[in-house]
């Protein structure tokens, strides 16, 4: 029996799915919101199925790949050479 993936957290900011819907305002709707506020889902991108599958149901804990082609990626990170409005810093 091969075992499932359990994801439950944000590894490049090692932040859990729950920590973040516990500290993130009721306000929160927004993926970019999350990103902003906790850094989460703004650097390889990889949470950011299962960060707006949290917005939309709550779910903190997941079970399967979820991949979300409709997402736009997260914003290339500023290295100094780039137009600083199309990169994100951090
Ligand atoms: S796992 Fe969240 S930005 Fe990489």
């Amino acid at each position: 029996m091969v075992p499932q993936p359990v994801i439950d957290r944000c590894t490049c900011f090692d932040r859990t799915f729950a920590e973040i819907k516990a500290a993130m305002p009721e306000s929160t709707t927004t993926l970019e919101a999350i990103t902003k506020r906790f850094g989460c889902g703004g650097d390889c991108g990889i949470c950011r199925p299962y960060l707006a599958q949290m917005l939309k149901t709550g779910e903190t804990v997941f079970t399967e790949i979820l991949i979300r082609e409709d997402l736009e990626p997260p914003a290339p990170r500023c290295t100094g050479s780039q137009d600083s409005k199309k990169c994100a810093r951090g």
